[in-house]
């Protein structure tokens, strides 16, 4: 198969990704980085427990694609991650419903699971999709998906995103408001940024999900914006982010782009040669850029 945007041969792929683990792999550690075709839940139980700073992942939703015959274990995948990941880690796990025929709120059910077996729910955020093509004839079209933000204990880092406030410069501003109910101003200068909120958008398809056209060859990619703002916000460079059903690559390949180290797993050798074509893409970039 071949990205007819940057031409990539899957055949080159092999010998070239050793290079590549030369360029993630700068830390010692005994949890082999790269990606891998596994089954995650049997892959987790040979990794070492607490080995994890960071999940980024999304599961099949309510068998609602074919992806080439998987077995889907949701509760294994959830005690799997609760294992390999460190005290103080977080695992993000984007998830819908399938909506047809009423919600079936199998986000909930998990979302439910996870707290039982031990994490934290430390955030439910929304991933709302900006151009959405789901139109309901009796019911509003659905835009958005599930972020549940799980945490073993208090999540270690927290880099909080900060978006434009929408005025800035100098304004008359409520001051040491007493209980004589006066309100006492005085001139401030406002913030001119603030922490974005739990509701992130992003634009779907071609050039918003990504610009990688082989990516599209996996029927249900997340936009690398999306892994990329919770790779800065909950992880620092040099840590391990960990992927178990990687399906095309977008988590690992933002773990790489923004020098983090990376564990991806997919049950399907053909989305792993996906993920590896994205990621040496990035490779070149970053060798190109040091020649
Ligand atoms: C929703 S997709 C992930 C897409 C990915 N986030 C991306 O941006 O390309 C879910 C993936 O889980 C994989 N999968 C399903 N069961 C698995 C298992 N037991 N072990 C590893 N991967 C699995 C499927 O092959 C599929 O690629």
């Amino acid at each position: 198969m071949q990205d007819n945007n940057n031409l990539v041969d899957f055949n080159d792929v092999q010998t070239r990704e050793t290079e590549m683990k030369k360029i993630s792999n700068n830390k010692p550690n005994n949890t082999p980085l790269g990606l891998y075709v596994a089954d995650c839940v049997t892959y987790m139980k040979d990794m070492p427990a607490e080995s994890v700073d960071l999940v980024v992942t999304s599961p099949p939703y309510d068998n609602l694609r074919d992806y080439k015959g998987y077995h889907f274990d949701f509760k294994s995948i959830a005690l799997g991650l609760f294992k390999v990941v460190k005290n103080g880690g977080v695992v993000v796990w984007v998830i819908g419903d399938r909506i047809n025929g009423g919600r079936s709120l199998t986000s909930f059910r998990q979302g439910l699971y996870f707290q039982e077996i031990g994490f934290s729910m430390h955030d439910v955020m929304i991933y709302q999709k900006k151009n959405t093509p789901f139109m309901r004839s009796n019911a509003y079209t659905n835009c958005y998906e599930f972020m549940f933000v799980l945490s073993k204990g208090k999540p270690n880092t927290f880099n909080p995103l900060k978006e434009k406030t929408v005025r800035s410069g100098y304004e008359m501003l409520v001051h040491n408001k007493k209980s004589d109910g006066i309100n006492k101003k005085i001139l401030g200068k406002l913030k001119s940024e603030k922490t974005k909120t739990n509701i992130w958008k992003y634009a779907v398809g071609l050039g918003g999900t990504t610009s990688d056209k082989i990516a599209f060859n996996h029927p249900a990619v997340f936009p690398e914006k999306l892994a990329e703002d919770h790779i800065l916000t909950w992880s620092n460079k040099g840590d391990l982010v960990f992927d178990p059903m990687c399906g095309s690559g977008t988590t690992c390949k933002m773990a790489f782009t923004h020098e983090r180290r990376y564990l991806g797993l997919d049950i399907s050798e053909e989305y792993i040669k996906i993920a590896k074509c994205r990621i040496e893409r990035v490779g070149n970039d970053k060798m190109g850029r040091l020649l």
